[in-house]
């Protein structure tokens, strides 16, 4: 795909609307435009000296928006990437402004930020007197390994430094057992950025003993009975939100086609099938929880499907706000060495694997979860999640918006229900209202549980705000004749025209 861009006067027509829409989303992106300069001004120019030097930054903020608008969104739209301080459901930046957070830090906030400063802050106190003594272990990691078994319902565990690393190792322990070379993911699934788990575009090496099938589809069941070459499939539970897509995000919102809907009795039974196959092939199921662990269920996915897997990964929010991958699994398949073979082994390192830091946040966090009313809270979670989304989709009708939220309890994304280009300017406005979101925009909102139903209320309000300031602004025009297809048409003409 070639590279070409938008200049500012096709910027604001590129799907040829009447001049005074275009001269209305004009007017819109600059009072944008100028509210973002004055409001955001410490924090852009700091953010703008890091972007030099910082190459995680410099990507993050070249694919917030489709690459045809991107340099002229970020030169005018750019509201920073540094933060001063949380505190309840809110982060505050550097020039003092403060935001409901709808980023949930990529899944690991889910107590809340207080929550885990406080993990952080007695775990210190705990484990203060070793210090970062690596190779030997604190004896808080028993309580740790113990609660884990207990949650997991798996024999052993393993600690690392990420939730990537915990995927490479289940995947890599499974080729060992099983002696098998392929490993299945399935469309669109998101496995930590290592190359085996993540085929095709954003992994410039081929990743050949991948297998990629669709999700939630028998003729995938079919292929791993006819097989003999595969040692594991890979389940990533979040994908029932969106099976076969990759996580939405917002650089590949061209049109309205994101689709998204969670139908937890569907997803329970395909994997139950998968389950079934798999112990019939001997292959090892893992179910890869590093998102959705203690999110849906204190027995994570397992439990909330009803569906036991062989290998589990968790991650995330389990570090109680340290950096974690954790793998548990099966005795037979979590064992690095053969008994009668001693040179045949599987190796596993991690400088900082098992950082007594870490397990000391860990043992906070595992030791809130036991708490009476947190098990309370779980067994009303979806209720009042599916409630909240529930609302706001009805506001958002009422507002004449054209928007729906779907939700996997407190992962929300956000579809768009009339053909538009323009879909991706709505993380904007909702920065305007005070909403930060994370690099991938709409595409995927994650919820802390500590917000408060006036905590939500608010957010509500701010979110039909910014969608009717949008609207009023003309970025959903629309004279009828377009459909999501008649854009990708548009968009496959622009890149051929390159070409010649
Ligand atoms: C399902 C899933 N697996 C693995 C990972 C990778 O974890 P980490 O970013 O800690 O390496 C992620 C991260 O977002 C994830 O969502």
């Amino acid at each position: 795909m070639p590279f070409y861009e938008y200049d500012e006067e096709r910027f604001f027509r590129s799907d040829d609307p009447p001049a005074d829409i275009a001269w209305r989303r004009r007017a819109g992106f600059v009072r944008l435009a100028e509210l973002f300069r004055k409001r955001f001004a410490q924090t852009r120019r700091l953010t703008a000296e890091l972007e030099v030097t910082l190459s995680d930054l410099q990507f993050t903020t070249a694919y917030r928006v489709p690459f045809q608008y991107s340099r002229f969104v970020r030169r005018h739209l750019d509201a920073g990437a540094l933060v001063a301080s949380s505190e309840g459901v809110s982060l505050t930046d550097l020039d003092g402004n403060r935001f409901f957070d709808l980023t949930g830090s990529y899944g690991v906030n889910l107590f809340g930020y207080d929550f885990y400063k406080g993990c952080i802050e007695r775990g210190s106190d705990r484990v203060r007197a070793l210090g970062p003594v690596l190779g030997a272990y604190h004896p808080v990691i028993i309580s740790n390994v113990n609660r884990l078994r207990e949650i997991s319902a798996l024999d052993e565990v393993s600690f690392h430094m990420s939730g990537t690393e915990a995927v490479m190792q289940a995947v890599r322990l499974a080729r060992y057992h099983t002696r098998r070379l392929h490993l299945v993911r399935f469309s669109g699934a998101y496995h930590g950025w290592w190359g085996d788990v993540q085929p095709g575009v954003g992994n410039p090496v081929p990743a050949r003993e991948t297998y990629t099938l669709r999700d939630m589809d028998r003729a995938s069941l079919r292929i791993l009975r006819g097989r003999r070459d595969i040692a594991c499939v890979l389940v990533n539970p979040g994908q029932s939100l969106h099976p076969n897509a990759s996580a939405p995000s917002d650089s590949t919102l061209v049109d309205s086609a994101r689709r998204a809907h969670f139908d937890r009795e569907a997803y329970a039974a395909w994997l139950k099938e998968l389950r079934a196959v798999c112990t019939e092939r001997d292959i090892v199921l893992v179910f890869d929880e590093v998102l959705v662990g203690f999110r849906l269920a204190l027995g994570g996915a397992q439990e909330y499907f009803g569906v036991r897997a062989d290998m589990v990964v968790y991650g995330k929010t389990l570090g109680g706000g340290l950096p974690i991958g954790a793998l548990c699994g099966r005795r037979d398949l979590m064992k690095r060495f053969r008994d009668d073979r001693p040179t045949d082994f599987c190796f596993a390192r991690g400088t900082f694997n098992s950082h007594p830091y870490v397990m000391a946040a860990m043992h906070e966090f595992l030791s809130h979860l036991q708490m009476p009313e947190v098990h309370e809270s779980y067994a009303n979670l979806d209720q009042v999640w599916n409630a909240r989304a529930c609302r706001l989709n009805e506001l958002l009708r009422e507002a004449d918006v054209p928007l729906e939220i779907a939700n996997l309890s407190s992962i929300w994304t956000v579809c768009y229900t009339r053909p538009s280009r323009y879909n991706w300017m709505l993380q904007y406005y909702l920065r305007a209202q005070g909403l930060a979101l994370s690099w991938i925009g709409t595409g995927r909102l994650i919820f802390s549980l500590n917000y408060t139903d006036a905590d939500f209320d608010a957010v509500t309000n701010r979110f039909v705000a910014a969608a009717c300031a949008m609207r009023d602004d003309g970025w959903w025009w629309t004279d009828g004749s377009v459909t999501n297809k008649s854009i990708r048409r548009r968009i496959a003409r622009e890149v051929l025209a390159r070409f010649l």
